[in-house]
């Protein structure tokens, strides 16, 4: 059985781009038989970049009720809140003390926030070794990630490398990274990689009204309503492809070749799809939103699954380390 363990950031509401690479993918990993999936908020991770408390709270909740919307089995697997477990500290100091400091200095994403950022903290210098102690700390086999997260997991196998070397034992498992190579990249309404930080989001949890501007302001020629459109050209039309049924496109397409068709007519199409298609996870999102308990009570299940598996290991650690065995 392979243990699977990814970390979710904690920024807001997920959009299309979310959902399509990387939630949907994941719950359908999740779901294959022997697998066994640790998902957790990675809340911690946000102090590097978020100072306030009730925005990380709303973040938080936002994330998980969309996780929860799309139907993840929390009996089978374990979804939980990262700083519901500090232990994950702790094992980030033992790491630290493993961790070359040039192997920090020089990770790419580091390099990359400081030179954008202007909390250039000490935190997002140690964001790696924090991401290693998540993985290690749960025996995971197997980190599903996007490409820009390749690094880190080379980092983490190094670090629990150096310390099953320097110990002279077993005692950490070393993860391999998953990277799917198919999930796409989504585009924006802008045409760009669909991104919060581009502001070109489609917001599929937003409500309808939200999603109706978002789906309107997608960026299109000036062809005329009644002339001819290139499909293969248009915004519209790509996003709908990465949603629709076949025949749904195949019909869409015809519509555009044929002419009278406007952009407007094809957004409609689009938004009426996204409502349709996504209506019973947006629902369950607004109920989940609406009773946080409800949430708290899905992430206390999951704590409760996953401290004794993160207090088994670092008791391993501890013993072999000689400190205190508690
Ligand atoms: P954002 O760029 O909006 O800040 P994140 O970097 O928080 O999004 O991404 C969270 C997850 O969603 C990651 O696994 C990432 O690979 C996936 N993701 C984000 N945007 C897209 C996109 N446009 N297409 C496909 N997957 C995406
Ligand atoms: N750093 C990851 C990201 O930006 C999130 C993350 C934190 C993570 N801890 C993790 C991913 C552990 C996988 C495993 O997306």
């Amino acid at each position: 059985m392979a243990r699977i363990l990814t970390g979710i950031q904690s920024s807001g509401k997920p959009h299309l781009g979310n959902v399509l690479g990387a939630i949907l993918p994941a719950i359908e990993l999740s779901e294959q038989k022997d697998n066994e999936s640790y998902f957790f908020i990675a809340d911690m991770h946000s102090l590097t970049t978020i100072k306030d408390g009730e925005t990380r709270k709303s973040n938080v909740y936002e994330i998980a009720a969309a996780w929860l919307a799309f139907g993840f089995d929390t009996d089978k697997n374990v979804f939980y809140r990262q700083s519901d477990i500090p232990q994950v500290t702790e094992l980030t100091w033992y790491l630290n003390c493993f961790t070359p400091y040039p192997m920090l200095a020089n990770a790419h994403s580091f390099k990359d926030k400081s030179d954008r950022l202007s909390d250039v903290n000490a935190g997002l210098f140690d964001y790696p070794v924090l991401m290693a102690a998540d993985i290690l700390l749960y025996d995971a086999n197997l980190v599903p990630v996007g490409k820009d997260q390749q690094q880190h997991l080379e980092m983490t196998r190094d670090m629990a490398g150096a310390v099953n070397h320097q110990t002279n034992q077993e005692l950490l498992v070393v993860p391999e990274a998953y990277i799917q190579p198919h999930v796409m990249t989504i585009p924006g309404t802008d045409g760009q990689k669909m991104s919060k930080s581009y502001g070109n989001t489609l917001d599929l949890f937003a409500p309808k009204n939200q999603l109706k501007k978002q789906v309107m302001s997608i960026v299109t020629d000036s062809t005329p309503l009644e002339e001819p459109k290139n499909p293969d050209t248009c915004n519209v039309f790509a996003i709908y492809s990465l949603v629709a049924d076949e025949h749904s496109i195949a019909e869409m397409r015809k519509n555009y070749e044929a002419g009278g068709y406007g952009y407007g007519h094809a957004k409609k199409d689009l938004l009426n799809l996204l409502l349709e298609k996504f209506e019973e996870p947006r629902t369950r999102f607004d109920h989940y939103m609406a009773n946080p308990h409800l949430i708290d009570e899905e992430l206390a299940k999951g704590a409760a699954k996953a401290k004794p598996v993160a207090n088994e290991v670092l008791s391993r650690l501890r013993k072999a380390l000689g400190f205190a065995a508690n």
